[in-house]
């Protein structure tokens, strides 16, 4: 869809739908009171009919409003003022979206952008409003064989700003939304495409694919001979059981000048997660489709920041595996010698996400890396304990976690922290080896990431765990393309200070 931004007063622009905002008891907004009296009273004499009360999401469609260059007036219902904020603001942008499938608009003037929510500019209401209407109106039928057909709908959304000098936040806002948009429709077509179609092969594809499109990003390809020669036994342990080659992916986006170190992305790449020889029990195993998320979002955040041309270094790195049995699988009670040189029992082969990542988080050292942030649907367990509202953040440098937990507040893509205290440890002691792969059945997100945190000592790291957050589950199931707005925002932010 096409997004844009202007200023001007409604009753002069020549729209297919003007979008106003009525909050509740009937009031009209300042746009909405403009056309009021362009017309005469005729929305205040509609609102006093009782046609909007102005409850959040409540819409009406007026034609021939009087007074106006508009075909369509559409009154969208915003709520009590004092209740307004971010979350609000969400909702009524989708009750807007739904409205606006319903109609033969394809092209809409938005005064909604006026609304005032504290603490929030117009460069956040913009680029919310781009990300939300793109996110509404994500489809994904590539493999049905009736396809949608979307040929009717809305094609370009004109927001108002408040002044012509606000003209240039606007388009910035737009070019940052869409190009979030773009990382996250990328990660929502590969999370939802099946294991049998996105396999490693397939995901290191996709990672050539951004190397052809954009200058600035080179990918290289290791296959296993590679991995053999680098001694990540932990990594290969996992694919041990499968058919479908492993694939360590590695991408590059030189957009800073060259004595810049890099933020460095390590995604998890399970393409799917069988348990392995500890089978998962079979109710909802199809979601394991979902397992490389984390390697989405490391594609999807390298799109996002390639399309903005952003002055940073980015490195990727995805392990990317099926976990699969197999009798060359893998079993509990097996012992590997990690790239790092530090043995593991493996306990548990369900617990794969952490065998594959140690080996990359080993590598990730190579890049001289500034930071080094892990992204995974790691644990069920986080579910548990935070639900599937924010992901879980973890690490062992406090003032990224904190640059993390800002960006994903300012960015409506929330992170939690949770503690990785030394205690936790022990949970992980072994008889056999160095370390066992499972900690118990208590506190599972922190026991993986103190896993985790045993190869991550050389530089600043944080982990992310987005079981619960990188798609949903029910009658609405599909990949979400989160965590990255949180990590371009992240990445917005250092560049800004
Ligand atoms: N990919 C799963 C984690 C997961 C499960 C994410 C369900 C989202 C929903 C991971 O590989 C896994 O199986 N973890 C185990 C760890 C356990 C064996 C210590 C888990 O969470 O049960
Ligand atoms: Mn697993
Ligand atoms: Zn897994």
């Amino acid at each position: 869809m096409e997004f844009n931004v202007k200023s001007g007063n409604p009753e002069k622009q020549r729209t297919a739908c003007l979008i106003i905002g009525v909050s509740q008891p009937r009031k009209l907004s300042r746009a909405g009171n403009q056309i009021d009296q362009a017309s005469d009273g005729f929305l205040s004499t509609i609102i006093r009919r009782g046609d909007m009360d102005g409850k959040i999401g409540q819409t009406t469609v007026l034609h021939n409003v009087p007074g106006t260059l508009a075909d369509r007036v559409m009154l969208v219902g915003c709520g009590k003022e004092r209740e307004l904020n971010e979350r609000t603001y969400l909702k009524i942008l989708d009750s807007l979206s739904r409205a606006l499938d319903n109609i033969g608009a394809m092209e809409a003037y938005s005064y909604l952008s006026d609304l005032n929510i504290k603490g929030r500019d117009i460069h956040w209401k913009v680029r919310q409003t781009v990300m939300r209407m793109e996110n509404n109106r994500y489809d994904f039928s590539q493999l049905k064989s009736l396809k949608d057909n979307n040929s009717k709908g809305l094609r370009k959304l004109v927001m108002n700003v408040p002044s012509r000098r606000d003209l240039s936040v606007g388009e910035n806002a737009i070019l940052q939304g869409n190009a979030i948009t773009s990382g996250v429709n990328l990660a929502k077509d590969l999370g939802n495409l099946p294991g049998n179609i996105c396999t490693p092969s397939y995901l290191a594809e996709q990672a050539v694919r951004l190397d052809k499109t954009f200058p600035s990003v080179v990918a290289e390809v290791l296959g296993e001979e590679d991995k053999k020669a680098l001694e990540m036994g932990s990594l290969l342990s996992v694919t041990a059981g499968s058919r479908q080659p492993a694939k360590l992916i590695c991408l590059e986006y030189r957009g800073g000048d060259s004595e810049q170190k890099a933020i460095t992305l390590v995604g998890k790449g399970v393409t799917f997660d069988s348990g392995g020889i500890s089978l998962k029990p079979g109710k909802a195993m199809d979601e394991m489709k979902y397992d490389m998320c984390g390697a989405a979002t490391v594609l999807g955040t390298f799109t996002a920041v390639a399309e903005m041309q952003l002055p940073i270094n980015l490195v990727g790195i995805i392990p990317a595996t099926e976990n699969l049995p197999d009798g060359l699988a893998t079993k509990p009670g097996d012992i590997v010698t990690s790239m790092s040189g530090q043995t593991i029992e493996i306990l548990n082969t369900d617990a794969e996400g952490r065998l594959i990542l140690c080996d990359a988080l080993t590598y990730a050292d190579k890049f001289n890396p500034d930071v080094v942030i892990d992204i995974a649907t790691l644990t069920g367990a986080c579910i548990v304990a935070l639900g599937r509202n924010p992901s879980a953040v973890l690490g062992n440098h406090s003032p990224l976690i904190n640059d993390l937990i800002h960006a994903g507040k300012s960015i409506e893509d929330k992170v939690w922290e949770l503690p990785l205290w030394d205690e936790y440890q022990d949970q992980l002691k072994s008889n056999f080896a160095d370390m066992a792969n499972i900690g118990g059945p208590d506190g599972g997100t922190i026991t993986a990431a103190c896993f985790l945190s045993r190869f991550t000592k050389k530089y600043k790291w944080a982990h992310l765990d987005i079981a619960g957050t990188a798609w949903v589950t029910g009658d609405k199931k599909g990949a979400t393309g989160r965590p990255i707005p949180l990590l371009t925002q992240y990445i917005l932010d250092r560049l800004q200070g």
